[in-house]
């Protein structure tokens, strides 16, 4: 159990002897500064408003009920009805030493992740998909939690027309694919080109959907070759980014087609489609738009074609009956949410989904550059992840060229491949999703501040003390002295608890904001604890150096759950 488990725990049982009802709780959390203790109960105001009883009675009463003297030394009632708890620094001190476990009832997540359309080359656009989705799905897995990634890459639509018919033709000129396709991006370009000038052209590429859709086996072959060298193109970004996606979580949308003309049928067959225009729709009462008629879910076009909607219908009933999951996660650009809200409404209606599946779109803002515009290059064009990457290497590799000249350039460069992935990963990781953020390679390259190379540097210093000494921490029991000693350790002691809260709301700038306050409270240590000085008493030193190689693994797990490296010296 975590501390936060454990108090929740006990106070909500004293809570409910005390005469608050059955639903309510203690709502215990850590505490926002030391004067409060180092966790309050703010439950206790609701709680007593429900039972119609005065707040501050209420946790008098919860007082009577409550014993806390094996892990708190006071438990205060403050203001309106707050309770203050204070814990003991041996019980303290003793939960670092032993093994922790927390409550959780392992569940069976998918996380659709990434999932980049295949007709161009990644760009920024799917940078936070990738990395946030990344994130999490390494934070639910370290809980216990058993993670199905779905890639749901963009297979299959009317764009891939005119890239076959431009591919065709260029092959028919005898050229080799693979060196076509080595910039996907221009490939693309020139595509929508022909496509916006020769009407003929278009004609054939409109011509081409239909072939394809309709099993040519010629069309099919060009059609795999595409996605083929595409794939490797993704595939080599999230090697590059260190993501943990690969071919295996792979589950595209063109592997849902066998099952579209299905979906078409059990909508039908329970009475959820209406023709309109001569496309067939769901028409959902709560989907209503500004001038109050009903916003549609198209499902199938005039002329038979599907939709977007219709294969993410056909992926959760997918999910649901085959991969049988108990939570879904979308990490999606937050301007699906229409999208998302109505497939999960539909979804439930149609019996697509159990009704204990939660369903969860994690929404995120926009990328935006440093004039507070969609991030974009010098020219105004997208740009490649690969690009991106190679410049944050590039710009890391300067900084520390500056900083530490005298280490061979091999180091310098693994250490700002680290760095400067690490930044990019970070600076994005670190801010609440649901808002756009400003990338700034000042910002995320700077060792100040809540940055990657903040983190990084931390570790590394940790490390340094243990190269000074010539050996590891030795066992020791943890003495906890100092007030700077004792708020590193309670620091310490809240990485769980911090876990199983990323976990819960899909937000892993909680984890950021933990490490970045973890290494304060080590820095703050360090000033006030002297450790290799020669006055220092050998069980302080060893309860020190123990403290400290407690914090250097706690940085490493936390970032290494952010898809982040760390390293001896930088
Ligand atoms: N390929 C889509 C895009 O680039 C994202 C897919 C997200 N996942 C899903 N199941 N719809 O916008």
């Amino acid at each position: 159990m975590t501390i936060r488990q454990l108090l929740d725990d006990r106070l909500t049982t004293a809570l409910h002897l005390a005469g608050a009802p059955d639903s309510s709780s203690a709502q215990v959390r850590p505490s926002a500064r030391p004067e409060f203790g180092d966790y309050q109960a703010n439950g206790v105001m609701a709680a007593a408003k429900q039972a119609k009883l005065n707040p501050r009675d209420l946790a008098a009463k919860i007082l009577d009920n409550l014993d806390l003297s094996d892990v708190a030394d006071k438990v205060e009632i403050a203001g309106p009805g707050f309770l203050n708890i204070h814990l003991k620094n041996n019980w303290l001190a003793e939960q670092l030493g032993s093994e922790k476990a927390f409550d959780l009832t392992p569940q069976k997540i998918v996380v659709d992740y990434s999932s980049p359309n295949l007709a161009k080359e990644m760009h920024v656009g799917h940078l936070r998909s990738t990395i946030i989705g990344d994130a999490m799905v390494r934070v639910l897995e370290w809980l216990g939690h058993q993670v199905i990634r779905q890639n749901h890459v963009g297979d299959w639509g009317t764009q891939f027309g005119m890239l076959l018919a431009h591919l065709a033709d260029l092959k028919a000129q005898g050229d080799e694919i693979s060196m076509q396709l080595h910039d996907l991006e221009s490939f693309y370009r020139a595509a929508k080109l022909r496509f916006d000038a020769e009407p003929a052209f278009a004609q054939r590429a409109r011509d081409m959907v239909v072939k394809l859709q309709s099993g040519d086996v010629e069309c099919l072959a060009l059609w795999h070759q595409f996605i083929e060298i595409s794939l490797s193109h993704s595939e080599e970004t999230y090697q590059h980014l260190g993501v943990s996606l690969n071919r295996e979580h792979v589950k595209a949308e063109s592997s849902y087609n066998p099952d579209l003309a299905n979906i078409v049928s059990a909508l039908q067959s329970k009475g959820l489609l209406t023709e309109s225009d001569g496309a067939q729709c769901v028409f959902l009462d709560e989907f209503r738009k500004k001038d109050g008629s009903i916003d549609p879910i198209i499902i199938q076009k005039t002329g038979g074609g599907f939709l977007y909607a219709t294969t993410d219908l056909a992926a959760l009933r997918y999910r649901n009956d085959i991969l049988k999951a108990d939570r879904i996660l979308y990490f999606v650009d937050v301007r699906q949410s229409l999208h998302f809200q109505q497939m999960f409404a539909l979804a439930r209606k149609a019996g697509f989904v159990d009704a204990h599946v939660l369903l969860e779109h994690m929404a995120f803002g926009t990328m935006l550059g440093e004039d507070g515009k969609p991030f974009k290059t010098r020219t105004g064009g997208t740009v490649r992840l690969a690009d991106l990457l190679k410049e944050a290497e590039e710009r890391a590799f300067s900084l520390v060229s500056d900083k530490s000249p005298e280490l061979d350039e091999a180091e310098r460069r693994e250490i700002a491949r680290k760095v400067g992935i690490g930044s990019v990963k970070y600076a994005d990781l670190s801010k609440n999703r649901n808002s756009d953020y400003v990338f700034s390679w000042n910002a995320m390259l700077s060792l100040e501040g809540n940055t990657a190379p903040y983190l990084q540097y931390a570790y590394a210093r940790i490390r340094s003390i243990f190269r000074k000494l010539g050996r590891e921490a030795p066992e020791a029991s943890i003495q906890l002295q100092e007030s700077s000693e004792r708020a590193l350790a309670l620091r310490l002691l809240q990485f769980d608890e911090v876990l199983l809260s990323v976990a819960k709301d899909g937000l892993p700038n909680q984890l950021c904001l933990y490490l970045y306050e973890l290494a304060g409270n080590f820095m703050s240590f360090y000033e006030a604890c002297p450790i290799l000085k020669d006055d220092v008493p050998r069980d302080s030193r060893d309860s020190r150096l123990k403290l400290a190689d407690l914090t250097a693994q706690t940085l490493k797990q936390g970032l290494g759950l952010l898809g982040i490296e760390v390293m001896e010296r930088m």
